[in-house]
């Protein structure tokens, strides 16, 4: 008995070292691994015929045995060991990367010209003490114009080429000052000093000059005893920080609705002349009213000027089309 089972342990023996010898994959180590020492290996059925095997020579069939199954798990194992090295090896060479290369650049994306802006603007009212206020874009002709003092045939209106919707009394505001109401509404009867930026629509045919939608940057001060050399006081500190102190500064009278008394602002350029800025004023009792503010007690500047009219006269742009054509030549260079 025992002679038969040393002849089949030597032939499991030889077939495995022969399948090992062409097992060159990891993969197929683990697959002679279940041949040999799977629940259906071609080991276990030996454990089997040990029953077979008279007791007198159980012990040195035994050793047979285990000295097989401890070969060929060994050897497996082995085999498998290395080949699995090697392929680590290969992968890690695969996937090496040449630190040395130049890396591909990544492109910068960067703050578009008139949010920039806005930001120097800001930082330049925050010091004199503005706050930043948003509001909506889409008004009522209410807030748009009646509360600033433009009822409904009030000529002024031609200057504001509106944009309807198709929601009776519902409008894209033509400037930012409607603002004001908002900000007036929320904060009576405390003292205010904040600046309100955001998009202005106007149904214009565009040129070199005009957008349909553009920024503004409203600004409104309303206390005990605003007086219109604040005003001046404020939008000269505004115009040297902005374009320096060499400019010579202008206020000419004008007219707007909502302030009374009203003054555009120019400042001097290099060739000797003027350039219209922006629009201000003191605010007019009516809108400081409507508002929630009396005033008898209380008084109040505004001011409102282009974002993108700023922008031009500090980098000399001279086509306001090119903020929102979306050429990458121009928005870079900022
Ligand atoms: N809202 C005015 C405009 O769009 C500008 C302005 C604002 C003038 C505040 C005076 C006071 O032209």
């Amino acid at each position: 008995m025992i002679d038969v089972l040393k002849q089949e342990i030597d032939q499991i023996r030889e077939a495995a070292q022969a399948d090992l010898s062409q097992a060159d994959t990891s993969d197929a180590c683990e697959e002679l691994r279940i041949k040999y020492l799977g629940r259906n290996g071609l080991v276990t059925p030996l454990m089997q015929k040990m029953k077979e095997v008279p007791n007198e020579q159980k012990a040195e069939a035994g050793k047979l045995l285990n000295g097989l199954k401890q070969f060929v798990e060994s050897e497996i194992e082995q085999a498998g060991e290395k080949l699995k090295r090697g392929e680590q090896d290969v992968r890690l060479k695969q996937e090496a990367v040449d630190v040395t290369l130049p890396g591909r650049p990544v492109p910068l994306g960067r703050l578009h010209p008139i949010t920039q802006t806005l930001l120097e603007l800001y930082d330049i009212f925050a010091e004199m003490g503005f706050q930043v206020y948003q509001t909506r874009e889409v008004e009522t002709d209410e807030m748009n114009f009646q509360m600033l003092n433009l009822p409904e045939d009030h000529p002024a209106r031609d200057m504001h080429d509106t944009f309807y919707t198709k929601d009776k009394g519902v409008v894209l505001r033509t400037h930012t000052s409607p603002g004001q109401i908002h900000l007036m509404k929320e904060r009576c009867p405390d003292p205010i000093r904040a600046v309100l930026p955001g998009k202005c629509y106007r149904f214009e045919q565009t040129d070199a000059s005009h957008e349909w939608m553009f920024y503004q940057l409203e600004g409104i001060a309303i206390g005990d005893n605003i007086t219109l050399a604040d005003l001046k006081g404020t939008l000269n500190a505004f115009i040297h920080r902005t374009f320096g102190k060499e400019r010579k500064v202008q206020f000419r009278c004008s007219y707007f609705p909502f302030t009374e008394p009203s003054m555009e602002v120019a400042m001097s350029d290099k060739d000797g002349g003027w350039l219209e800025i922006l629009g201000s004023g003191m605010m007019h009792p009516i809108v400081l009213r409507n508002g929630g503010y009396d005033p008898e007690k209380v008084s109040g500047f505004a001011f409102g000027m282009g974002v993108e009219r700023i922008a031009m006269l500090k980098y000399g742009i001279d086509d306001i089309r090119q903020f929102y054509s979306n050429d990458l030549r121009f928005l870079s260079q900022f």
